[in-house]
């Protein structure tokens, strides 16, 4: 594997995950080369378990004011980037806009949905709170006992089609992906960085993006004080089949459970979220819990068919948010550490990534997230 010496030489990108082809894509159809490494098949990792919500408001945390700024921010423009993926491709993304209904099936959930409601308000939020029987109205499928609501209105879209039409669009441009080909190290230089493959081949490039998920701290060749601080948060998912007299239309989502139904049938239901390293296990306790939090929301849940569980591994970071740019090794950026919300901030992470490798800039929109400012406390994750 090398790359020609009178070619532009390429960018190279570790993890073919959602990020790591969105930007791979993002660079490609702007006229730069790219090389994209992955351990696995392309978007296999957190990309395929995940639940493919762009929730900002309904997903909104105390103290994560700058993320939400981020998250919605990529929230709007994710229409046009569908509506760019979809014509060069031709694949169906499975774009939804029915919003989403956070739902409290007690007099807790009641309590805490309202506390969270009132800091919604106060950062603007587009929220609307509903009676049970106005919710009901909006989404038939909600239990009886469901006293109260609250609606965002917000969308999903079918992950596993994203990575189908990212690798289509790649595919179009000078863009190369490397399956099953896992990178061990990279060798950082302001000039000509390189990657290390497993098989023990160097690749020179113009730039390396660590974009490798919850992989991106296991990457030899970087200082202990520039490593990433990113850590595995296991989820676990289930996956039903839907019948055709079970027309959930919105997100759900409880204390314990959410529910997704897809465009192509599927209700998905998730997530857990356990520290547990990398131990990749679906247990009973975390399928049970998912199944009561989910029942208790949505009854008619029952009778579908269960079609397969699965778990993924999110990229945990300190304070939750991503870690975008410079990495403080020359010519390596990092673009990981995106926790619950890879799907959602794929476009932003993107174009703003891209645009970083293109000018030598830093957008406003890295600003906060910049990897720079775990400098003062790298050794713990
Ligand atoms: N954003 C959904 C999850 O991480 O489970």
């Amino acid at each position: 594997m090398t790359s020609s010496s009178n070619a532009v030489p390429p960018v190279l990108i570790i993890g073919a995950g959602t990020i790591g082809l969105s930007i791979g894509w993002e660079l490609a159809r702007t006229g730069t080369p790219v090389q994209i490494f992955d351990r696995d098949a392309p978007g296999r990792g957190a990309t395929w378990k995940a639940g493919g919500m762009l929730t900002p408001d309904a997903e909104l945390q105390f103290e994560e004011s700058e993320l939400y700024r981020l998250n919605h921010e990529s929230l709007d423009r994710w229409p046009a980037f569908v509506e760019t993926l979809e014509r060069e491709t031709g694949i169906d993304l499975g774009f939804r806009t029915e919003g989403t209904l956070t739902v409290a099936p007690d007099e807790d959930s009641a309590a805490a949905m309202e506390r969270v409601y009132k800091f919604q308000k106060k950062v603007g939020a587009d929220v609307e709170r509903l009676t049970g029987a106005e919710a009901r109205e909006h989404e038939p499928f909600l239990a009886p006992h469901v006293a109260g609501a609250v609606y965002t209105d917000d969308a999903q879209v079918n992950n596993r089609a994203l990575v189908r039409a990212l690798v289509a669009g790649i595919n179009n441009y000078e863009g190369s992906i490397h399956s099953q080909t896992p990178v061990e190290a990279v060798d950082p230089d302001a000039d000509a960085p390189a990657v290390v493959t497993a098989a023990g081949d160097r690749i020179e490039g113009q730039q390396v993006i660590v974009a490798a998920g919850a992989w991106s701290r296991q990457i030899e060749g970087l200082d202990e004080a520039v490593r990433p601080p990113v850590r595995p948060v296991r989820g676990q998912i289930l996956e039903l089949e839907s019948r055709p007299t079970f027309d959930l239309r919105h997100v759900v989502r409880g204390p314990d459970a959410y529910l997704v139904p897809k465009a192509d049938g599927r209700v998905l239901v998730g997530a857990t979220s356990e520290e547990k390293g990398f131990e990749k296990a679906v247990t009973a306790g975390g399928l049970y819990n998912l199944l009561e939090g989910a029942l208790e929301l949505v009854p008619g849940l029952r009778e579908l068919t269960v079609r397969r569980s699965d778990v993924g591994l999110r990229p945990g970071t300190r304070d939750n948010a991503p870690l975008l740019g410079p990495s403080g090794a020359p010519g390596v950026l990092y673009a990981t550490g995106h926790y619950r919300h890879g799907i959602l901030l794929t476009p932003v992470t993107a174009q703003e990534i891209a645009t970083l490798v293109r000018t030598g800039t830093v957008s406003e929109w890295l600003e906060a997230f910049l990897p720079a400012r775990f400098a003062d406390a790298p050794a713990a994750v």
